[in-house]
């Protein structure tokens, strides 16, 4: 059988972040939001699918009584954001009285995750709201979000791996790299 990481690797123009950087920079993330979060009622509210690798990975890594919500919203498709952002589940997580941290892949135009802070500060009573992003581009933010914890900085090119997609594929890659413009446009939608 050809090996699913050699068929997709040539799709890569190259790799950005391995997976052992990714872990190092996991173990500095969780200290530090064991050390903020300590002694304080924490739900971290992942959003998927995109940080599902790294919430699972994140989250095992810090060390204090917690709780696991996860939301499921839309906005992207294809490499271009459509600025609307749907929610695909009736319910929110109940998080009265307690601190969030929304935890999501990357930090693009900020619609998404302003949408999601939006309507949980408005229809939940949390008693804090804050934002870690594994990925923080560097472009102009359609909404005002500041990320308050930052796995890294990168360049606005369109990354995929460890959770990022392109047009669903590449979540399963184990590290971040940059996808060809071959593959951009033999997945491009329809
Ligand atoms: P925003 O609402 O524009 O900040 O976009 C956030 C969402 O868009 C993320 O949760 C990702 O799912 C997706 N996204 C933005 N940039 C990229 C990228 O470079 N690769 C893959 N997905 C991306
Ligand atoms: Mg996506």
């Amino acid at each position: 059988m050809p090996s699913a990481d050699g068929e997709m690797r040539s799709e890569i123009r190259g790799v950005l972040f391995r997976e052992s950087t990714i872990m190092s920079r996991l173990d500095e993330l969780a200290d530090q939001i064991s050390r903020d979060y300590a002694g304080c009622d924490l739900t971290i509210v992942a959003i998927l699918n995109g940080s599902l690798m790294f919430g699972a990975d994140l989250l095992r890594r810090i060390e204090m009584p917690l709780r696991l919500d996860c939301l499921s919203v839309s906005s992207y498709h294809g490499a271009s954001t459509t600025g609307v952002v749907k929610f695909n589940q009736a319910r929110l997580p109940d998080v009265h009285g307690r601190h969030v941290l929304l935890l999501d892949d990357i930090l693009d135009s900020g619609n998404t995750l302003h949408a999601i802070r939006d309507k949980l500060l408005t229809e939940t009573n949390p008693l804090s709201v804050k934002v870690c992003v594994l990925l923080r581009k560097d472009v102009p933010r359609a909404r005002e979000l500041e990320a308050d914890y930052v796995g890294f900085d990168i360049a606005n090119e369109f990354v995929v791996g460890y959770g990022l997609d392109y047009m669903e594929r590449f979540r399963n890659l184990p590290y971040i790299g940059v996808i060809s413009d071959e593959a951009i446009a033999k997945y491009a939608p329809q």
